[in-house]
């Protein structure tokens, strides 16, 4: 439910020597052991920082990446930029337990990595209830993981008081909005896996004046009007004859940068060769795109429109540069995209920049995350 009352850090008791976990999303690249990308380090310090000022003795956990092998040791360098903070490299055990009886007031440790631990995927109860034996209060402030029903996200707060962070509170907030949109409210949704996105995109085909489809989502469509995609990438799903193809306000590329044999060119969508791979929106396409731009009061914005990693990343830039000229109120997310319109400079021009990917679009297809529900029904 969107609109029951999320209880907040600032309705949290007196925290003065209280300890309090805080689960942040940490989920930042690392290359050569260095953190490539601070934007989720930047959002996650405001409630560090608060709880610190409230003298709470801070948990810092997270988890990075998939594998279980990463470690937060990273991580802790590029937070230790900015506030003093120290490494237990365990997530549980007597390192973290000595630790916590000389934590003092103000003072932050960082734990291991969460997915280190089975236990965290599997919402493990013993689990949940060690980590909550930790501390006093449970804080979650890691918005673009509260889809995930993990110990850290659903398992604590049902063992202690829960409360949402500042940033997850604002990620509420602003997407929040993107339910009752100011109208006319546009909707681009790039990336692939249509599969997953595509009861997403009929929602805000309803709810919406328009939706434009690009990155590798729109090789499905563009594939079921009947037109050659060549080997680009597909989802495993036929669209031809769907009801998703009957939504006239659904926009998809007329042009596209095509990639085989005869080099890397602009193609109308009509003439994509049986050897050729679509990698990105043509200019064509983002001129198609820019009066609903211009018009628009409302634009949400997820996944980049091209082949982003592979360097693709001309159609994605114009469109941000598109919205950020414009006068809508535009609420962005997905890791790419959000990467995109900071190389351009441009952030302080956008509505939100969301620190959620798939969280972002959970939220927007049901209106809640497993995440937000533990903190509004906690008794
Ligand atoms: C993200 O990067 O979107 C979050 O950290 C979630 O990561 P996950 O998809 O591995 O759960």
């Amino acid at each position: 439910m969107a609109h029951m009352h999320l209880p907040q850090i600032t309705d949290m008791p007196s925290l003065r020597g209280k300890r309090v976990i805080l689960r942040t999303s940490l989920d930042v690249p690392i290359e050569n052991g260095e953190v490539t990308n601070d934007f989720r380090i930047i959002r996650a310090l405001p409630t560090i920082q608060y709880l610190r000022e409230q003298g709470a003795k801070v948990i810092l956990l997270t988890h990075v990446g998939r594998d279980p092998k990463n470690t937060v040791e990273p991580i802790t360098r590029a937070l230790q930029k900015h506030i003093p903070i120290t490494y237990i490299p365990e997530v549980t055990g007597t390192l973290v337990e000595a630790a916590l009886q000389s934590l003092g007031e103000g003072e932050t440790l960082l734990l291991e990595n969460l997915r280190s631990r089975n236990e965290e995927e599997q919402n493990d109860v013993a689990f949940a209830q060690t980590l909550a034996s930790y501390a006093d209060y449970y804080v979650n402030d890691a918005f673009a993981v509260s889809h995930r029903a993990h110990a850290s996200i659903v398992g604590i707060p049902g063992h202690i008081p829960g409360y949402a962070g500042l940033t997850f509170t604002e990620e509420y907030e602003h997407l929040a909005k993107a339910l009752e949109p100011e109208h006319p409210a546009l909707f681009i949704i790039g990336g692939a896996k249509f599969e997953t996105k595509l009861p997403l995109i009929e929602r805000y085909a309803q709810a919406y004046e328009q939706v434009f489809v690009g990155g590798a989502l729109a090789n499905d469509l563009i594939k079921a009007k009947g037109h050659e995609v060549g080997i680009s990438l597909l989802s495993p799903i036929d669209l031809t004859g769907t009801p998703v193809m009957e939504h006239t306000n659904i926009l998809t590329p007329i042009d596209v940068v095509v990639d085989g044999p005869q080099g890397r060119h602009t193609a109308p969508v009509a003439g994509v060769a049986t050897d050729e791979k679509i990698l990105d929106v043509g200019e064509a396409s983002i001129e198609m795109l820019k009066p609903y731009i211009t018009r628009a009061r409302t634009i949400l914005w997820n996944g980049p429109l091209g082949n982003y990693e592979g360097g693709f990343d001309v159609a994605t830039k114009a469109c941000a540069l598109l919205i950020a000229e414009s006068d809508a109120f535009s609420i962005v997310g997905g890791g790419d995209t959000v990467a995109a319109i900071e190389s351009l400079g441009v952030s302080d021009k956008f509505g939100f920049l969301s620190t959620a990917g798939g969280a972002m679009l959970e939220f927007l297809e049901k209106g809640s995350l497993p995440g937000i529900d533990v903190l509004m029904n906690a008794k």
